[in-house]
């Protein structure tokens, strides 16, 4: 199975993010992600066990945030437009340090590209003439979770197999 971390936005933030895109589309042309697939990347781990991955993720100690979404972007290397954070919040570097680091430690091959805390909005796009204002986003993040990734004629689709509480009051 082909699979990641991530970060889940809640119900409502996901339906702005997604609103947002559309409107980004109409600039950019190419795909605007629906609500339900909109999420931010932890860590990718390609063809692995989900057991596996889970024992890790169950090892990992770090606190709850809140998500700012304050900056939205353009990759031309890749033809995204996406939408993040201008300073990656503290806990949000520590959870995804030690995420790294226990699955490193448990032997699971992760990129070296440093992590880069993003949440794809439109594929294939070209780059937008004009970025609309961002939505008001609250996201109170609780939880990581554990997802599959399979692509299928209709695109990329995503099950969530597994969640991972975060510590503290939040
Ligand atoms: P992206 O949105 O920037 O493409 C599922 O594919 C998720 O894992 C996507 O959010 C994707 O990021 C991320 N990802 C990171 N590295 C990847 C890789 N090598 N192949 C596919 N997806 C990757």
């Amino acid at each position: 199975m082909r699979l990641f971390f991530a970060l889940w936005p809640p119900a409502a933030a996901a339906k702005a993010l997604a609103g947002w895109a559309r409107a980004v589309q109409k600039e950019s042309g190419g795909k605007a992600l629906s609500a339900e697939k909109i999420h931010l990347t932890l860590a990718f781990l390609g063809k692995a066990d989900p057991d596996q991955a889970g024992a890790a993720a169950r090892e990992v100690v770090a606190e709850k945030f809140e998500m700012p979404l304050d900056a939205a972007r353009y990759w031309p290397h890749n033809r995204i437009v996406w939408i993040g954070a201008e300073q990656v919040p503290a806990p949000l570097g520590r959870l995804a340090a030690q995420l790294h680091a226990v699955l490193r430690g448990r032997g699971f091959a992760l990129e070296d590209r440093p992590f880069a805390a993003h949440l794809t909005l439109v594929r294939k796009a070209g780059r937008p003439a004009a970025i609309p204002p961002l939505p008001p986003v609250d996201w109170p993040v609780e939880e990581f979770v554990l997802a599959r990734s399979q692509t299928l004629p209709a695109g990329s689709q995503y099950e969530i197999l597994d969640r991972f509480p975060l510590a503290g009051a939040g």
